[in-house]
């Protein structure tokens, strides 16, 4: 009999290009706190771990689901209800689109990976913008499409890159992944922006994955569908009770394929996908319906906090010499700037920091920015009075680092 094999079993090589940082990086953090230290989480972007609550009318919806049986499999394209009122707050928001062009999803993560997997064949593009949510380079390392980033630009608050864009569009170019707001910027695009783009993916015939799991975030109040002027262009929108609506962990989110009909058979393949992986979450779907008929004010007070936090990190982040920020607009997210000395890199002024204050941040090449620009993410969820204590130790900090 052949000896018993102790070698490591191999995994795939696309593995290898499934990077998503702002998970990663927390491998650190935990050494850090092996070591003794507090550790203050400023990576991920989950509004409940900083005692924001779910609303109550949407906990009741669940529990009432799940009371009155609703454990089974739900339909794989999701239960009529939540599709009917994804369809009208589409609708709503300026995207006219029937519930069977709704397909509810494991967040809008979900989304993405399903439309992704049904546009792009290995070697395919999709046109991606820098910095990104890493989601995208990710999936499309594990289907083998390519990334082609375009360039935002934070000398204009963070707007696309226009020109940039149309003219990485080839013949393989797959999607155009725009976000809006975004994520890691805290950006919203100017309404020329906005056209020019869903212009653009209309003239060639490119879909358009709008992600707006933020739109409900923008400080100035909910910012209209991507495509409300142009409903007929071939534009995807995905959401989420994950950020708005303030159930991360649910994983309850939707896609909804817009009405033009050069985006049926990509529905068709989503719908498909959807079957193999039987259903979303079924008793948080009864929570989309509680969630997108029912009472929202929870929202204008999160936008009211948030509008603070920003406030003040915009303050105390400029004061800091060597560190500049664009201020955001909406959601919980910004993106300063270092002025690293020659030679290091953004990572290593994000695990210096983290390891002189406890202090978590994600550095920007996590977000596909190049290292040396010295970019790096702060989430910006914290109370007040814990981001000044926050703040006053990266000003500590980096006047030590930078001296
Ligand atoms: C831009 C963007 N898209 C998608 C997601 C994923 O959201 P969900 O929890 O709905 O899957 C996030 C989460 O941070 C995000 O920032």
């Amino acid at each position: 009999m052949a000896p018993r094999s102790t070698s490591a079993i191999p995994v795939a090589s696309r593995i290898g290009g499934f990077v998503y940082a702002i998970r990663n990086i927390v491998t650190e953090a935990r050494k850090v706190e092996a070591a003794g230290r507090t550790v203050r989480y400023l990576n991920i972007g989950d509004p409940i771990t900083f005692g924001f609550k779910t609303p109550a009318h949407m906990i009741e919806a669940v529990d009432a689901a799940i009371r009155d049986g609703h454990n089974g499999y739900a339909p794989s394209v999701g239960i009529v209800a939540a599709r009917e009122a994804v369809a009208a707050d589409c609708e709503r928001r300026g995207m006219p689109v029937s519930p069977d062009r709704v397909v509810i999803t494991s967040g809008t993560s979900e989304g993405i990976e399903l439309a992704l997997t049904a546009l792009a064949e290995a070697g395919d593009e999709v046109l991606v913008p820098v910095p990104t949510y890493p989601l995208y380079t990710a999936v499309l390392a594990k289907i083998g499409a390519k990334a082609v980033f375009y360039r935002t630009d934070p000398d204009r608050g963070w707007l696309p890159d226009i020109d940039h864009v149309r003219s990485l569009v080839s013949p393989r170019t797959r999607a155009l992944v725009v976000i809006d707001p975004n994520n890691p910027t805290g950006a919203t695009y100017s309404a020329d922006v906005r056209r020019a783009l869903v212009d653009l993916a209309d003239r060639h015939a490119i879909p358009l994955l709008a992600d707006e799991v933020y739109a409900d975030l923008a400080f100035d109040g909910p910012v209209r569908a991507l495509c409300a002027d142009a409903p007929d262009a071939p534009v995807i929108s995905f959401s989420s009770l994950s950020k708005a609506y303030l159930a991360p962990g649910w994983r309850a989110g939707w896609m909804a394929v817009g009405r033009d009909p050069r985006l049926d058979d990509v529905l068709g393949a989503v719908k498909k996908l959807a079957d193999g992986r039987l259903c979303a979450t079924g008793p948080m779907e009864y929570a989309i319906v509680a969630a997108l008929t029912g009472d929202r004010s929870h929202q204008e007070a999160f936008r009211a906090a948030l509008r603070d936090r920003a406030e003040l990190t915009v303050a105390r982040l400029n004061a800091i010499p060597g560190i500049a920020v664009v201020p955001p607009t909406a959601a919980f997210y910004v993106m300063p700037k270092v002025a690293l000395p020659p030679g290091k890199t953004d990572a290593d002024f994000v695990l210096a920091l983290l390891r002189a204050t406890g202090v978590l941040c994600v550095h920007g090449s996590g977000f596909n920015t190049r290292p040396e620009d010295g970019f790096f993410r702060i989430v910006f969820l914290a109370s007040p009075a814990d981001l000044s204590g926050i703040y006053d130790d990266l000003a500590a900090f980096t006047a030590d680092y930078l001296r």
